[in-house]
């Protein structure tokens, strides 16, 4: 029973890091990873190839409940298509933003993140993994980080791939994708009550590492 396996759940908004951060405990723990904003990532970049708009919330659903997605190792694949980079796009995720607000599209893809809950464990990564997806994850952590510095690491991540960015207007971007994100009525951006509140920051990718995989110990020792 999938309810017996554990599940660490890592949530925050945009550029916080828990991507980097979930994909580093997932290895350290042996437990597959989930990157549930990769489907609606890959719902966004779907519906824009199949010409379905960001307001036709039947269409996305279909879209949604259709996807043929697969993952392997760092690369995920769309009906046979290699995509990992395509889904990374500001544009895409700009959409995934707002395609993410319509209930119907969030059910559609609930059984499909669900799955992946095998064992050993599953670190899952997103907006709601804490509060709707997993409400009874082993340990939530909440992940914060101010608008100055992650829009500072999203600069230098683009930067280093050759992408032109500008600070102001990414801080303005991510800043407009985190209030659509916490004032949406379905499933919206915020802690779990029980979640550990964690701003990094000021702390280095291993040094959060380290911090999540303290707290699970913790766990286990009960
Ligand atoms: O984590 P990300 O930037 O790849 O997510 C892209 C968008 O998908 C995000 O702006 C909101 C949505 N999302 C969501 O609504 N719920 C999740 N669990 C993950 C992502």
């Amino acid at each position: 029973d999938s309810a017996d396996v554990p599940v660490l759940t890592i949530d925050g908004p945009t550029a916080s890091g828990k991507g980097t951060l979930a994909s580093a405990v997932a290895i350290a723990l042996g437990y597959h990873f989930l990157d549930s904003g990769a489907l609606y990532r890959a719902t966004a970049l779907a519906a824009m190839q199949a010409g379905v708009t960001d307001t036709d919330e039947a269409g996305l659903a279909r879209v949604a409940a259709g996807l043929q997605l697969k993952f392997t190792g760092h690369q995920i694949w769309l009906a046979g298509v290699e995509v990992s980079d395509d889904l990374r796009q500001e544009h895409v995720g700009a959409m995934a933003s707002r395609v993410s607000t319509f209930p119907s599209v969030r059910d559609a893809l609930k059984a499909l993140q669900l799955s992946h809950r095998r064992v050993p464990g599953l670190v899952a990564d997103g907006r709601d993994m804490g509060t709707v997806i997993f409400p009874g994850a082993d340990l939530k952590v909440f992940v914060t980080a101010s608008a100055a510095v992650r829009a500072e690491r999203r600069h230098k991540q683009l930067i280093s791939k050759g992408i032109p960015a500008n600070i102001d207007s990414l801080r303005a971007d991510l800043e407009a994708r985190d209030l659509r994100d916490q004032s949406r009525t379905v499933a919206p951006l915020k802690p779990a009550e029980d979640a550990k509140l964690f701003d990094n920051s000021q702390l280095t990718v291993d040094q959060c590492v380290a911090q999540v995989l303290e707290w699970w110990e913790a766990k286990q020792a009960f």
